[in-house]
Order: C-alpha cells, then sequence, then structure tokens
C-alpha cells in the first residue's frame, strides 16, 4: 500500500513539471514597427496531458480513500490497546494496596487478579502482532501514513491550480491582446497616420472627445455651480502657463472675481494666486488669450478686453444686434454672449432678434474688437448647452441626461455648411457652463457645476473627410 503511494507521487510531480513549463513558456503582448499586435503563446508539448491528469487525479483519490480507511482501523486498534492499560494500570495499583495492606487475602483473590492480567496480556500481544510491531513502529507508520496522505492532498490541490493557472495566463494574454488592439485603433487609427500638430488646421472634424479628467473644485467652493476655466493658449513672455478660473456669484450671473495661476501646479495646489475684482462681468462666456481677460461686460452687448497684470479694461466694443439680458441664453441662464479662441484667434456667439434666435458666429479683429465677418446657423441657440470653435468649425452641445452631453451640430464657417453630429461625453455633475477650446493642445475646458474638467479632443486625420450627413 505504501509503496503505490509513493508512486502516485512521482506520478503527480512529474505532471507538475510539464505545467511548469508550460506557465514559463508564455509570453506577453507586444506592438510592432508596423503596429500590429503580436502575442505568442509556447507549449513544449502540442496539448495539455488531460488524460494522463485525470488518471493521477482517479488513482490518487481511490489511494486517498483506502489510506483513510486503514488509519481508522489503526485509530480503532490504538483507542482499545489504552483502555487495556488503563486496565492494567488500575490491576497493578489494586495488587500493590493488597500487599502493602495488614489483611490477609485468599489464594483465591489472587489467581483471580492473575487471571484478568494474563487475559490482557494476550490480547495486546495480539493487537501487538495484527502490526507484527512495537508501539513505537505503530506510532512511525501512523504519521508517516498521515504525512503520506496529507502530500497527496496538497499535490492534488497544487496540479488543479496550475491547470488553473494555465487558463488564466491564456485568459490574461487574449485580454492583453484585445486590448492591445483597442488601444492602437484608439489612439493609432493606421501607421500612416501623421503625428498630431497643435496649432495646424491640417485635419477633419472632431473624432472623439475623451473621458473627463477632473483637475479640482473652483476656489470659491460647490456653491459657485456657473463660471469657466482654462489655460491662456498663448501667455505673454515671461510668463510661460496661465491658468485661469472666473467662478461667477452665486446668483449665476455676475462675474467678479477672477483668478489666475503661473504653473499648473500651482494651480492644482491653489498656491500663489493672482485674484482681482471686476464690475462686473456677466454669464459664463469668458475667455483668457494672450494675457487678456475678455468677458460680456454686465447687462450690454459689449465685450471688455481687460488686461491681467493692470486688471484694466484696456478696450470695450458693441456687438452689434447681439441680443443679452437672458434673451436667447444657451440653456443655462445669463449664457448670451460667449466668446470663443480658436486656431485663427477671436470669435463672438451670440443670436439677434433678425436671426430668430438662431445662432450667430462672428470673426472678431483682437486689436479693435471690431466684426470682421459674421455667419448666421440653422440652430436655435436656447437648445443648445454650449458652443465651441475649433479651425472656424461651431460646435454646438446638447445634455442628453444628468451625466451625458453630446456634440450634435456642426457649423463650418469656410464653407458654410452645417452638419449633424453625434458625440456624446460623460460629465461628472448635471449642467455645463463655461466650455473653451484651447487649440495649443486641443481640450476642452469645462466649468461643470463647479468643478472644473476637461477633455481630449482628437480629429480626423484627414482634412478633406466628409463633414458629417
Ligand atoms: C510579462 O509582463 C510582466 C509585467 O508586465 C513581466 O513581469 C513578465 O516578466 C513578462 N513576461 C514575459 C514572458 O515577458
Ligand atoms: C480504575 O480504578 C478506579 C478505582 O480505583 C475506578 O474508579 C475506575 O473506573 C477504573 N478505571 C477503569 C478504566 O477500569
Ligand atoms: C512529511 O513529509 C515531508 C516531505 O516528504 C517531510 O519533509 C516531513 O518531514 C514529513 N513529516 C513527518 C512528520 O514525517
Ligand atoms: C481594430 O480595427 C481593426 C481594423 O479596423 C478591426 O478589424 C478590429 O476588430 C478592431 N479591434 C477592436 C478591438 O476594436
Ligand atoms: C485689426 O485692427 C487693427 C487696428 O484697427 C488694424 O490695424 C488691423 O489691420 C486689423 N486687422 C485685420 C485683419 O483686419
Amino acid at each position: 500500500m505504501f509503496s503505490l503511494a509513493v508512486l502516485v507521487i512521482l506520478g503527480l510531480s512529474t505532471a507538475s513539471q510539464s505545467l511548469e513549463e508550460h506557465l514559463t513558456g508564455h509570453e506577453n503582448g507586444t506592438i510592432d514597427a508596423n503596429g500590429v499586435c503580436q502575442c505568442s503563446v509556447f507549449l513544449p508539448d502540442p496539448t495539455f496531458p488531460v488524460d494522463r491528469m485525470e488518471k493521477v487525479e482517479m488513482t490518487s483519490n481511490s489511494l486517498s480513500i483506502l489510506v483513510e480507511q486503514e488509519l481508522l482501523k489503526i485509530q480503532e486498534s490504538m483507542t482499545k490497546i489504552s483502555i487495556f492499560e488503563k486496565r492494567m494500570h488500575n490491576l497493578t495499583i489494586r495488587i500493590e494496596k493488597m500487599e502493602s495492606s495488614g489483611i490477609t487475602y485468599t489464594e483465591l483473590d489472587f489467581e483471580l487478579l492473575k487471571l484478568e492480567i494474563r487475559e490482557m496480556e494476550m490480547l495486546i500481544t495480539q493487537l501487538k502482532g495484527s502490526f507484527s510491531g512495537s508501539n513505537v513502529i505503530v506510532d512511525q507508520l501512523y504519521a508517516e501514513i498521515k504525512n503520506m496522505s496529507l502530500t497527496i492532498t496538497s499535490l492534488e490541490t497544487l496540479d488543479k491550480n496550475n491547470v488553473l493557472a494555465i487558463r488564466r495566463e491564456i485568459l490574461s494574454l487574449k485580454k492583453k491582446l484585445q486590448d492591445c488592439e483597442e488601444y492602437k485603433n484608439h489612439t493609432n487609427p493606421g501607421p500612416t497616420q501623421p503625428p498630431v500638430i497643435y496649432g495646424s488646421c491640417n485635419h477633419g472634424l472632431i473624432l472623439d472627445i475623451s473621458q473627463p479628467f477632473v483637475a479640482q473644485l473652483n476656489w470659491r467652493g460647490f456653491e459657485y455651480k456657473s463660471g469657466a476655466w482654462g489655460k491662456d493658449p498663448e501667455p505673454e513672455p515671461p510668463k510661460k502657463e496661465l491658468y485661469w478660473q472666473a467662478p461667477l456669484n452665486t446668483d449665476n450671473r455676475y462675474m467678479e472675481y477672477y483668478r489666475y495661476y503661473l504653473s499648473y501646479d500651482n494651480f492644482l495646489l491653489y498656491k500663489y494666486p493672482s485674484q482681482n475684482r471686476v464690475v462686473y462681468g456677466q454669464g459664463s462666456g469668458m475667455v483668457v488669450f494672450k494675457n487678456h481677460l475678455y468677458y460680456n461686460c454686465h447687462s450690454s452687448r459689449d465685450i471688455c478686453k481687460l488686461n491681467l497684470d493692470s486688471n484694466n479694461v484696456v478696450l470695450r466694443k458693441t456687438i452689434p444686434n447681439a441680443v443679452y439680458e437672458n434673451r436667447f441664453s444657451y440653456t443655462t441662464p445669463w449664457q448670451d454672449i460667449d466668446i470663443a479662441v480658436d486656431e485663427s484667434g477671436l470669435w463672438v456667439i451670440y443670436a439677434t432678434e433678425q436671426s430668430t434666435g438662431n445662432i450667430v458666429i462672428s470673426k472678431l479683429n483682437e486689436t479693435s474688437l471690431e466684426v470682421q465677418r459674421t455667419w448666421t446657423t440653422k440652430q436655435y441657440k436656447p437648445s443648445v448647452s454650449n458652443a465651441f470653435i475649433v479651425c472656424g468649425v461651431l460646435y454646438a452641445t446638447r445634455t442628453v441626461n444628468t451625466r451625458q452631453e453630446e456634440i450634435f451640430y456642426a457649423y463650418d464657417t469656410n464653407t458654410e455648411q452645417e452638419s449633424k453630429i453625434s458625440l456624446s461625453f460623460n460629465k461628472m455633475m448635471e449642467s455645463i457652463y463655461g466650455v473653451n477650446y484651447n487649440p495649443k493642445d486641443h481640450k476642452l475646458y469645462v466649468y461643470n457645476d463647479g468643478y472644473l474638467v476637461n477633455y481630449d479632443l482628437s480629429f480626423n486625420p484627414n482634412p478633406e473627410a466628409t463633414k458629417g450627413v
């Protein structure tokens, strides 16, 4: 019986050795020079020896049962022995007592005891004989058998785990390959695509918008639900970077304070802010461009241009016919006049009575703030949640639900063509206010119910790609 168990253990260890070869043979997924995902699995055996493994498992199972049965028998005998031992001890004590006490006993008393003792001696000898060894040997055997049974059990679980491990490895390799392909499809539509050149317009419409990246809560706090934020695409030297934020007062109407930071780290840590007061801006349509803050001067159809260093309004200009005071606002209130920046400079998005509330776009001269040219779209302004301009193309967004927004409309001022598109994106909170595009990093800076969130935009690499439907 014991030699059989050893054979089984040897068989198991052989199987686990070949399993280890399987395990160490795999490799990870890679992308080669042509952008093709490669993932190879090296198997030393053409197939996993399932039948061999099953046979070994069955044999070891039945053997385990046999060993357990034998162990039970031995345990029974051991219990018997210990009972007899106790009885013998009792008898010895009884005899000693009889001998030490002065009372005299008849010969018969002793003969009875002697009979009992002989009877037990005989039984013990029988028991010991059935193990053909001493008590020490029985104990040793017991321990060895117990150990063997444990070893078999642990070998069994080890091998089962190895089989599972191989399955898991293959699954994870498949997943890696899929991820690799998805990643490649997502970021690099093909090996022939040119790299992204920020600030250039050598591309088609927006193709994709990333998940939101939450930078932080605005500095004034959670209750400041509307406003705007962004990064100056062309900060004035010696400034290298300029991140700004302008939470409106809690009436969602007046801009009174704004802040800017000269590095992203300071911005994230609310460190070394430059804070100024303005009386007043209106709505969330403001933007910072070349060290100036442009905003709708309150209760007017005027645009104010404010120098960030002096905090002085250096220019104020009327947008002819623009409606204001919450007339044809975006879906959120006080969003009448929205200023935008793209690769070619400053724009203003608004509506007029003549346009019957449809979106009107004007290109502005950034020096004089004069309107250079105007386009009227067919999109009703109060039904869009916001808008921004990329390469002379206006994109409008609308609310899908409390968690999703959609870029659904585009108007190209270069071709005067409009198109329906559908690009959904997630948001953190319900309402979006200021939406500013930065042509130098292709990011959208969105003020989302007090949270400062941004998104990466990617474009169709083909400038001639069919523009929408
Ligand atoms: C697979 O990748 C992991 C980490 O990504 C690494 O630890 C492991 O060595 C790699 N395996 C092979 C076979 O290249
Ligand atoms: C051993 O002897 C005591 C009295 O001396 C008795 O109570 C006990 O039951 C005996 N045990 C056995 C196992 O015979
Ligand atoms: C049980 O077996 C293992 C491996 O064969 C050995 O290292 C260990 O000493 C054994 N234990 C006993 C109690 O015999
Ligand atoms: C990646 O793109 C290729 C070719 O366009 C396509 O066959 C494959 O199914 C795509 N893979 C995934 C995971 O989307
Ligand atoms: C913008 O306005 C300035 C000042 O009035 C003028 O010198 C410049 O030519 C204008 N630029 C364009 C492109 O019209």
